[in-house]
């Protein structure tokens, strides 16, 4: 029997509070499945940095590579200044460790109320592969006569060629396995690139030729769908339906997702994956810190064990990946009232413990 190495980051806010009943839920599983893991806590986040003044240091970045997957809970904290964190420690890790896919699902569970009128789990259910290493999140670019009437501020939309093909080779693969044919859920598999093709047309003329290159060559059978991101956002909202696996650039895929998430439910929901599909791998609630809520116990914590439940996907647990989620299922279709924080008529730990609870019972 195989043991996952696990690095369990709590971070900061309410990470550690959603991050516990992650683990909680992973230790069932492990019982239940007969899986063994090994985990190791990690400190770095806000309070680490003001006491020390470190983000993710080179060394913590060599420790990281040695575990088999990474399990995050939140990095952000209110008394440091916007930025330091998110780079020096999340997008550092993204882009050391190499995780080049966000896989990010946008689905709705059963009993999880949406803003979206008449639409349910049948139509909201669809995942977008966000592109993580390029775009503007490169950092290239600078700022001239800073603070003068003068100031000219540049930050560049970078990608190549190689990041493209590789970020799109993951989201044909990824159509062909679970797209809505694969699922027995519709007739075809559809991988949509969501773009501006009619404005940037340095770099989405770029992602467009090489999606439609790759996919004629090697996935003819997946049909192909072009979207502006406007067009994309209206869509999301209307007919949801209509997706089923996109696939866009850094920056779009983090404003979009976060329109996905408030449709299934709110950020107590929405789980996503940073991946290095040949490399170490990271989990995370996309919800970020809540520091309102720190330590009040009334944070949910689904998005953190879903997160945990991808985890163990691509470590190859995928039975006891199926479980959690559907034990998850049960808990927001049957238990809770509610998925925004205090409202949930549990605490965080009571969340927690059904879904454990309806794990050890499966
Ligand atoms: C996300 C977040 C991050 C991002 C921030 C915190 C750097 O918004 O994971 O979507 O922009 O990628
Ligand atoms: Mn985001």
């Amino acid at each position: 029997m195989k043991t996952h190495k696990i690095a369990v980051m709590p971070g900061d806010g309410t990470g550690p509070e959603v991050t516990a009943e992650a683990v909680k839920v992973m230790q069932v599983a492990a019982q239940k499945f007969g899986f063994k893991y090994e985990s190791t806590n990690f400190d770095f986040g806000g309070e680490r940095y003001m006491r020390t003044g470190e983000t993710l240091p080179d060394s913590g970045v060599e420790d990281l590579r040695k575990f088999d997957a990474i399990l995050l809970g939140a990095i952000g904290h209110p008394d440091v200044a916007p930025g330091i964190l998110e780079k020096g420690i999340l997008l550092k890790a993204r882009f050391e460790l190499d995780q080049y896919i966000n896989l990010r699902p946008v689905r709705l569970f059963p009993g999880v109320e949406t803003p979206l009128k008449d639409k349910g789990p049948a139509e909201i259910d669809y995942v977008v592969i966000r592109e993580n290493t390029g775009d503007q999140y490169t950092g290239v670019g600078g700022v001239n006569l800073k603070g003068t009437p003068n100031e000219v501020a540049v930050q560049s939309a970078v990608y190549n060629r190689f990041q493209v093909d590789r970020a799109l080779k993951y989201a044909f693969e990824y159509t062909q396995k679970h797209g809505k044919k694969a699922q027995g859920k519709g007739k075809e598999n559809t991988l949509g690139l969501v773009g501006k093709t009619n404005v940037l047309t340095f770099i989405y003329d770029l992602w467009e030729r090489a999606f439609h290159e790759m996919g004629k060559k090697e996935y003819p059978e997946i049909r192909r769908d072009y979207y502006h991101v406007d067009a994309t956002c209206m869509w999301m909202v209307k007919s949801p339906e209509w997706f089923d696996v996109l696939v866009t650039g850094n920056m779009f895929g983090d404003i979009i997702t976060d329109l996905g998430a408030i449709t299934q439910g709110g950020m107590g929901l929405a789980a996503g994956g940073n991946i290095n599909p040949e490399g170490v791998s990271m989990f995370e609630p996309i919800g970020g810190s809540a520091p309102k809520y720190t330590g009040q116990g009334v944070i949910n914590p689904l998005a953190a064990i879903c997160a945990m439940g991808m985890m163990l996907d691509t470590l190859g647990e995928t039975k006891a990946a199926q479980a959690v989620e559907d034990a998850v299922k049960f808990v927001t279709a049957n238990k809770m009232k509610s998925m925004a924080a205090g409202k949930m008529g549990y605490s965080t730990s009571e969340v927690g413990d059904l879904v454990a609870q309806k794990l050890a019972d499966a």
